[in-house]
């Protein structure tokens, strides 16, 4: 016997799952949007101008809070910051379709940009803020973007001058601008702002037409830009709606960056498009910043990752018991797989269930969850949204019995599902290995009651504390340095990050081994690519397994290290 948790009771979005399963219709959704009768459509009008043109205009829509600054917009003044942006891409000649990027750490401009950028009928790439200068390039490059937002800050990390596509930085805060160049014009946020205008004639879109491009890692390659379509406001709607379960009342948290899916897609869209108040809090991570934000503004949903969670319970909980968390009512993970124990701890201090749910940067959306309505089997990611069938196949595509673990697919067609592979149509096709499937690479088991149980990674892709990390991406960073002949790096289990990112070097010859040098070769990779990409363990070794063809065998150098069988090794060479 599996021991569950039991549905809440108290009020509700969602009805009855399996009632729910049954009778819910993706088409019915549509008749919640302007754009039903005409067609035509725009995410930013949905998520914020129609709140504004109603009676909601003057509920605040963003409360916004940082170190230095304290602030709260209405919807009234979304809409209006939000026509200025607007007006200033159209000034400086910014396109529908054109790529404009955002570079900068969360503030209240960064959501005004890119709301404005939709408005604009252009589509928005947020970007992380710990990105270093590869990890800019590479993107910047491979989407053509025309326009970048950006702070002084991080302007050094951009390197301008070789992007041919980019003409335009719009610079955001305090300073002075650069010389421009025969290619870049700089301009000010603060000043450009100032000379727009507050009415804006919206750029309706097709409904299929680009909106956002989010880059994420694989096992190979450099990292994929993933294409969304205001399409997916269907689903964005919908699953904040039953999943979320937001309503009137609530003051909504999501702790996650729009540098990442869940910062745009459950950061921006699924609550906006509900009306619902959102707190960004800037800055980083402390057990105490964070309690204290949620007693301070009252937040009622809370969703947030595994490795919060587990690093909040690694604190103890004399910490939780310090502030009044009694608003809270439902709260939400997702990225990594949620640890029964930390359920279990969750019920303990906060008396509330912890909401495990699945999803990924491909899929838009959430595709598997546990909603508030049903039962909760704690380590399970939950059941399929409704309208959605997700299931375990084989190799062949067959589905898989209860209890087998095989590989987790989603039938294609979902509102929120990626449209393509920036420039990259074969990678594209490689997600629909059998027919009408998609495949997400994840590995996963499905119960007799139908509840999804996460089994790992089909690939090499590595979740570091609730970012995804390509293995390639760190390798290739890796051999930029002299001293190194070859690199491998895998993900290697830990308790409260997940993963954490374990790099195997081979040096060149001439160089020796020393602690100095491998603190150096993790510096090279914070320093070159991001942060959180730096490997935490570096393991210099005289050679590295390969298989006959060349490719270094990242899963037997992690059978090694984890001291598990190593499997088939009829491919690796002598
Ligand atoms: C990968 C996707 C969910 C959007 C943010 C991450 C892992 C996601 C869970 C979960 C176990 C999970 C999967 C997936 N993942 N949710 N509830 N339990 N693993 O999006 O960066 O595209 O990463 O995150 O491995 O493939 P992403």
């Amino acid at each position: 016997m599996t021991e569950t948790f039991a549905a809440v009771k108290e009020k509700v979005n969602m009805p009855d799952y399996d009632q729910a399963y049954q009778e819910f219709n993706w088409k019915d959704v549509e008749n919640n949007f302007s754009w039903h009768e005409t067609g035509k459509v725009n995410m930013a009008h949905e998520a914020i101008d129609r709140h504004a043109d109603s009676w909601r205009k003057n509920k605040v829509a963003l409360y916004y809070s940082d170190q230095q600054r304290d602030e709260k917009y209405t919807f009234r003044d979304l809409k209006l910051l939000s026509n200025q942006f607007g007006n200033v891409l159209r000034t400086i000649g910014i396109e529908k379709g054109e790529r404009v990027f955002l570079f900068m750490p969360r503030s209240p401009e960064l959501y005004i940009s890119l709301l404005g950028i939709l408005k604009n009928g252009s589509i928005a790439g947020p970007l992380f803020e710990a990105f270093m200068e590869q990890a800019v390039r590479d993107r910047l490059e491979n989407s053509d973007a025309q326009a970048l937002i950006t702070t002084k800050e991080l302007l050094p990390r951009v390197p301008y001058t070789e992007l041919p596509h980019l003409n335009q930085i719009i610079l955001v805060g305090e300073g002075e601008l650069p010389e421009n160049t025969d290619d870049i014009t700089f301009y000010k946020y603060e000043a450009e702002m100032k000379k727009a205008s507050r009415d804006l004639e919206i750029e309706w879109v097709d409904r299929e037409d680009g909106m956002i491009l989010h880059y994420t890692s694989g096992s190979t390659g450099k990292p994929k830009g993933i294409l969304h379509v205001h399409n997916a406001m269907i689903q964005h709607y919908q699953t904040a709606k039953w999943v979320l379960d937001l309503q009137e009342e609530d003051i909504y948290w999501c702790t996650a960056d729009p540098g990442w899916v869940t910062g745009t897609s459950y950061g921006i869209f699924g609550p906006w498009l509900n009306g619902a108040s959102n707190l960004i809090r800037g800055g980083r991570f402390s057990p105490e910043d964070w309690y204290l934000t949620i007693e301070k503004y009252g937040v009622t949903v809370w969703l947030s990752a595994p490795t919060a969670f587990r690093r909040l319970m690694a604190v103890g909980d004399n910490v939780s018991e310090e502030y009044d968390l009694s608003s809270l009512r439902h709260i939400l993970s997702v990225g990594e797989p949620l640890n029964a124990e930390v359920v279990h701890w969750g019920m303990k201090v906060y008396r509330l269930r912890i909401h495990d749910h699945w999803w990924m940067t491909e899929t838009g959306g959430i595709i598997i969850a546990n909603y508030r309505s049903m039962e909760m089997k704690p380590g399970s990611m939950g059941k399929p949204f409704p309208g959605i069938e997700a299931a375990i196949l084989d190799d062949a595509g067959n589905e898989l019995p209860p209890g087998q673990m095989g590989k987790l697919c989603v039938k294609a067609g979902w509102p929120s599902m990626l449209r393509a592979v920036w420039k990259n149509e074969e990678r594209f096709n490689q997600y629909f290995p059998v027919d009408g499937w998609f495949e997400s690479g994840d590995l996963a088991s499905k119960d007799e009651d139908g509840y999804f149980w996460f089994g790992g990674r089909d690939d090499d892709v590595i979740q570091t504390s609730g970012e995804r990390v390509g293995p390639f991406e760190v390798e290739s960073k890796l051999v930029e340095h002299p001293a190194v002949a070859e690199a491998a790096v895998i993900g290697k289990p830990d308790p409260v990050r997940g993963e954490i990112i374990k790099a195997f070097v081979a040096l060149r010859d001439g160089y020796t081994k020393t602690d100095e040098l491998q603190e150096e070769l993790r510096l090279f990779v914070k320093q070159g690519l991001a942060a959180h990409a730096a490997p935490r363990e570096i393991e210099i070794r005289d050679f590295l397994p390969k298989t006959r063809s060349g490719k270094i065998m990242r899963r037997v150098l992690k059978a090694w290290d984890l001291g598990l069988p190593t499997g088939d090794l009829s491919t690796m060479e002598e």
